[in-house]
């Protein structure tokens, strides 16, 4: 069965890029933050809305997530009302079991399995305590991780922050628009377009080199993965790291924001609780202010100016970026 939506590659002119989100239409591959790991209980189902539709969330039995579309395919029944039994979801209306590939494993009545009672099943994944659904068959790129550190390297919190009715490429894509990092955040820097570096399909990074009267002089070394995920080390006399994500839901996408601190060895673990506190507030700050340009927007291509060239050169990318709407047919 096609569960799959595909577009290859848009030919279509990038002006004619904008952020609404339309959840029939194919959505940038990549891995998207469906819920928080720590919402996900082993033996326990999550329903969760992601892109136009909803998934079921669960662990198998040695506890590596499972993202299925929550769609029953016998009567419509929305499966994350069901029960998981080892590594199957059991459907609660008339008890029919899908395994972690979408097929269904065991009806209770007699006869044969119909061919169609599959559902889909995303890739999945869990890192930085989130579970990661993929948008595509096979993931091109691995899940975002930070710049520079391993998972086990960081003490990190994380929490569901705003929504905004953006494409997700719009909120995280900001990080290229170098006139709002002025003017909404009233950062000082010196950096040009030619600093961006595309550093393959998947994947960009730039240092910005900030001058700031409040802490003196910082950098922020950013990494985007995909369309939908930025995280950024802020590097003083010690570093202290964030990341976006966002996720489409609906007509909306729904922001995630991971706070992490190095394990400095050298530090109390009081220390270290403090930094981590101090980078939530940084990234609360930040969503704030972003919060107030992004809420209400419009946004389609206009007039672009010569201090926009890093955005163009970003929204060129995205107009690229493979396309997917995994699980639709089964929505
Ligand atoms: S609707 Fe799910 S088993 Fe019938
Ligand atoms: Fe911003």
């Amino acid at each position: 069965m096609m569960t799959s939506v595909k577009s290859p590659a848009s030919n279509n002119d990038w002006h004619e890029l904008d952020a609404t989100i339309r959840p029939d239409e194919p959505q940038p591959e990549g891995w998207y933050a469906v819920a928080l790991a720590s919402e996900v209980e082993t033996g326990q189902a999550l329903g969760c809305d992601f892109l136009g539709g909803r998934v079921v969330v669960y662990r198998r039995s040695e506890s590596t997530p499972v993202v299925l579309t929550a769609r029953c395919p016998h009567m419509g029944a929305d499966l994350s009302l069901g029960d998981v039994i080892g590594d199957d979801i059991r459907c609660t209306y008339h008890h029919f079991c899908f395994g972690v590939d979408g097929a269904c494993t065991s009806i209770p009545s007699e006869g044969a399995i119909p061919a169609a009672a599959r559902v889909h099943s995303y890739p999945a994944a869990e890192s930085l305590g989130l579970i990661w659904a993929y948008n595509g068959e096979t993931p091109l790129f691995p899940p975002p991780t930070i710049r520079d550190y391993d998972e086990s390297d960081l003490l990190f919190a994380v929490k569901r922050t705003n929504v905004f009715e953006v494409a997700p490429w719009l909120s995280i894509g900001n990080t290229f628009d170098f006139m709002h990092l002025r003017y909404v955040h009233g950062l000082d820097f010196e950096i040009t377009p030619e600093d961006v570096r595309y550093v393959d399909d998947y994947h960009i990074e730039l240092e910005i080199p900030f001058v700031s009267p409040e802490t003196g002089p910082f950098e922020q070394r950013i990494r985007v993965t995909g369309t939908n995920a930025v995280s950024f080390l802020t590097v003083t006399d010690h570093t202290t790291i964030g990341l976006f994500t966002s996720t489409p839901i609906g007509h909306a996408a729904q922001t995630y924001y991971i706070a992490a601190v190095p394990k400095d060895p050298s530090l109390s673990h009081e220390e270290l609780e403090k930094r981590l506190a101090e980078q939530q507030t940084f990234g609360d700050d930040l969503l704030l202010d972003d919060a107030r340009t992004l809420t209400g927007i419009k946004f389609k291509v206009g007039t672009l100016v010569a201090d926009d060239r890093a955005m163009a050169t970003y929204l060129q990318w995205i107009q690229r970026f493979p396309r997917a709407l995994s699980g639709a047919a089964d929505r």
